[in-house]
């Protein structure tokens, strides 16, 4: 689509994430725990990681929490501990951040996917059955966008074929299902603190969070060079440990989560109000029993493309998450798929769209998106 001509005269910026905004409501916070790290010189495996893994698992209802270096250390070392080997089969969602399929090609294993549901873009559990071969080790299941996977049938099937479960937790954390927080469905769950994540970190962190002790010890030994005791190396790891400047600020973060939670859910029922008025654009669903916590806002619509220019004219920062399905990555290539093989993972890609979301958004932000989304259509 062409420029158009009528851009209106300049607005405040409307970004899509603002950091910035959140870090002047709690930098004195996190300035005096970095200091107290410094203070303590003790940089790596020390107490404030292990004081937030005990945190987090709380927060997903689960007994262990185990830190590491990033989301996607979490799920490699996740499907290892879960007896992934190179040449196994591993089913997952092909409408997803491309860590969650890397992980799995990490360790040699075949990434088979299995199509998403329309309204929810999250697994379709009926999708599991066609794809399941004997070669099958396990399900990797995405919470996309906040949202979690109808995890009941996944977990019945699972349990009929005797598959792990891993979540891929990055987006969700704090979310729930059934009252259940996403997190403790899953044989292991992963979570990623990346920057821009709900619970972000200044920098790479993740965790894996189980109630397994057997899988927890495994996963703790092989994020430390496979040493289960000081310089005694039991199997072969590598160095994925969370440091602990990153656990102190996360651990700020963490007491402001609930909070900063519940303003994104003011906000997307703000904006699903305002966009009840306005035919054309699908809102998130949010499926029964599911609390959303609104990691993207992200709606769907035709002319997606069109829109994102529109907005980007408008100096209202948008995103598409992810304008590519992982069966139609370059990195795929060799397994062979086509456009058509998962209808609805690729209609995805081409019509969300990811809107303003974070918790110091204004109420006249969130109606001046919706007024220009209004304006475009007119268009
Ligand atoms: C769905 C999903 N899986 C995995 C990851 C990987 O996490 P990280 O960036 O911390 O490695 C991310 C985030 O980036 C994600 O959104």
């Amino acid at each position: 689509m062409t420029s158009h001509p009528q851009v209106p005269a300049p607005f405040e910026p409307i970004p899509q994430l603002d950091l910035a905004a959140q870090y002047a409501t709690i930098g004195a916070e996190i300035r005096t725990a970095v200091e107290h790290v410094m203070a303590s010189q003790q940089f790596i495996l020390g107490r404030e990681g292990a004081a937030l893994e005990v945190e987090i698992a709380k927060l997903c209802g689960v007994t262990h929490g185990v830190g590491m270096a990033s989301g996607t250390d979490a799920l490699i070392l996740a499907l290892r501990a879960c007896g992934v080997q190179a040449g196994d089969e591993v089913l997952l969602p092909p409408f997803t951040f491309v860590a969650t399929g890397s992980a799995v090609s990490a360790l040699g294993a075949k990434p088979v996917f299995a199509d998403i549901r329309p309204d929810t873009y999250n697994l379709d559990p009926s999708e599991l059955e066609r794809r399941v071969t004997p070669r099958t080790r396990a399900i990797v299941v995405v919470h996309l966008y906040g949202l979690s996977a109808d995890m009941d049938p996944i977990l019945a099937f699972a349990k009929a074929r005797r598959l792990p479960v891993i979540e891929d937790n990055a987006q969700a954390v704090g979310a729930s299902y059934k009252g259940r927080r996403t997190g403790s469905f899953g044989d292991v769950a992963c979570l990623s603190f990346y920057p821009t994540k709900n619970l972000g970190a200044y920098g790479d962190a993740g965790m894996v969070v189980t109630n397994s002790d057997e899988l927890a010890a495994r996963i703790r030994t092989l994020r430390n060079h496979g040493q289960s005791e000081k310089y005694r190396s039991s199997e072969p790891g590598w160095n994925s440990r969370l440091d602990e400047v990153q656990a102190a600020i996360l651990r700020v973060k963490l007491r402001h989560l609930s909070g900063w939670q519940r303003a994104r859910q003011s906000h997307a029922a703000e904006y699903n109000q305002l966009f009840s008025q306005l035919p054309g654009v699908m809102p998130p669903l949010v499926a029964e029993g599911c609390e959303h916590v609104y990691h993207q806002y992200t709606i769907r619509i035709e002319r997606r493309d069109a829109l994102h220019k529109f907005l980007s004219e408008r100096k209202i920062g948008s995103t598409v998450y992810y304008p590519y399905p992982l069966h139609l990555q370059p990195l795929y290539s060799t397994l062979g798929h086509k456009a058509g093989d998962f209808p609805h993972s690729e209609r995805a890609a081409q019509e969300v769209l990811s809107l303003p979301m974070y918790p110091e958004l204004r109420k006249e932000q969130i109606a001046r998106v919706v007024e220009t989304l209004a304006e475009f259509f007119k268009c």
